[in-house]
Formats: structure tokens, sequence, C-alpha cells
């Protein structure tokens, strides 16, 4: 169990594996003296081929463990755990929560062609969220919603540039191409890692969208809201668990991350313990 901080200034973050590593890189940016403790749930990734069910559970369980170790806000760092289960998310937990989701909204600005392609997992492509993202900011535009199984799984393996991940974008990205869309949204924080391939099949002209930045920046006014913020602190640090063996994690985290961390095991037994406090009854 990470030590609850009695400071006001710690982050939790979470996603289902080390894809919203990208999400902790763009707050690490934006909030330099925030203390960040990042779950990767990769003993139970991918999400994207979970039921909804599983998903709202283990969320709960993730952001009650986070609370818990003295989180002041979360950040869910997961396109699948929002567009399923935000809902049902912040009505159970009492603390502020920003939420990554697909950026359907900037990218409908973007386009020229009026077609914008959306890359997510089935889960995401299937949710009430997405469903409602599209209906509210996609009048009058072409979207394109391409499910991508097994994408979360190799960024999980480490492998970002293999011929074989290579392939398998093309037969994603080439038909959104073909369709016309000059925009992609990266609705997956797992698929911000692979944005060098993706760019080098699109080529420089195509808009490619996410998150990420968005998510720090809504963060910041977050933190500010709860008078959390003092610029005077000292650099803030980065706790890194995962669900999975950390000997296996520690080589991937280190890749993605730019530098090598130390990551712990978060045994499910922790993130599964009940504390009553941070839940609203
Ligand atoms: N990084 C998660 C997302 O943004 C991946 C979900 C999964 O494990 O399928 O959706």
């Amino acid at each position: 169990m990470v030590k609850p901080s009695a400071s006001l200034q710690t982050v939790g973050v979470f996603d289902s594996g080390v894809g919203g590593l990208s999400v902790l890189k763009a707050l690490r940016r934006e909030c330099p003296s925030i203390n960040f403790i990042y779950i990767a749930d990769s003993g139970n990734a991918p999400y994207g081929s979970r039921p909804p069910e599983f998903i709202e559970k283990r969320i709960i369980e993730i952001a009650d463990y986070l609370v818990g170790a003295g989180a002041q806000i979360i950040v869910v760092a997961c396109n699948t755990a929002t567009t399923v289960a935000i809902e049902k998310l912040r009505a159970r937990i009492a603390i502020p929560v920003v939420a990554v989701e697909p950026a359907i909204k900037p990218a409908v600005a973007r386009t020229k062609t009026g077609v914008v392609g959306v890359l997510a997992t089935e889960r995401t492509i299937e949710s009430a969220g997405i469903a409602k993202l599209c209906r509210e900011f996609g009048q009058g535009v072409a979207l394109l919603l391409q499910p991508c199984p097994g994408l979360v799984e190799r960024v999980e393996r480490g492998e970002l540039a293999t011929d074989s991940t290579r392939e398998h974008l093309c037969k994603l990205i080439q038909p959104l191409l073909a369709q016309g869309a000059d925009t992609l949204v990266l609705g997956c924080t797992h698929y911000v890692f692979l944005e060098p391939e993706i760019r080098r099949i699109t080529g420089p002209e195509i808009n490619i969208i996410e998150s990420s930045e968005a998510v720090a920046r809504q963060t910041m006014r977050r933190l500010g809201d709860c008078e959390a913020v003092d610029l005077d602190l000292k650099p803030g640090d980065e706790t890194f668990l995962t669900t999975s063996l950390p000997e296996v994690a520690q080589p991937i985290f280190s890749l993605l991350w730019g530098g090598s961390v130390e990551v712990r095991k978060l045994e499910n037994r922790s993130a599964c313990a009940s504390n009553l406090a941070c839940i609203r009854a």
C-alpha cells in the first residue's frame, strides 16, 4: 500500500495498462510540483474486450485504492473506462474525477474534407459514451469508427515500431484515408505511443488528434479549484504500480516514460480493499 499523503498535491492516474503513461507525461509537463500515483491494470488488460460490468467494477476498485493512498484528484487515463463507466465512477467517488475521452469535438473542428477517422478499442466503439460524443459533436461530418483489436496488446509488449505493428496499423488506417479522412482521432491512450508509426502511414498532411494535453490542462484547473497548487513547492515525484509482474512491466514503463523507473506490484487484493470513507453512499 502506498502511504497516504498529507499534502494537498497528490493526483492518482490509472489506465488498463501502460497507455495512460501518455497522459501522465502531459500531466507531468503541465503540473511540475504534483506527486502522481500511476496504476497500470495490465494484469487485466485489455479492457476493450471485457464486459462493461467488469470495467465498471474494476475502475471503482482502483479509484477507491487511489483515494485511500492520498489522491485528491483522480485522472482516468483510459478512454474505454470513460466511455463505458464514467458516470458510475463519478457517482461513487467523492473527489474530482478528470477523464480522457476521444477527441471528437476538436477533430470535427479541424477536418476540411468532413471525414474523420476514430481509432479506438472495440468496447469504446460500442459504448454509449462514444455514441453520445458523436451525437453532440459529429453533426454534418462523417465519423468513421474503427475498432482496433490487438493494438493495446502490442503497446503492452513494447512493440511500437516492428514490421508486424506497422502492417497491422496499415490495415486499420488505409481504408479510412481511402474514404477521405483528413483527420484521425487516437481514441485510446495506448495509441499515442504508436503516433510516429501512424504518421509514417498518413504522411504529414493528415491531422492526428489525441486528448492528453487537454486532460492535463483540465487537471491543473481542478487542482486550482482545490487550492492544491503551491508554485513554490519542490518538483513532484511519480509512484508507478502495476497489477502484472513488475519485472515484466519495468522495461516497458521505462521505454514509454523515456527513462528508467521503478515499478512496484499492486496486489489485486489491495485494489479491492474497501475504503468506505471515499465512497458515496
Ligand atoms: N488505454 C486504454 C484506452 O484508452 C486501453 C483500453 C483497453 O485496455 O482496451 O482505451
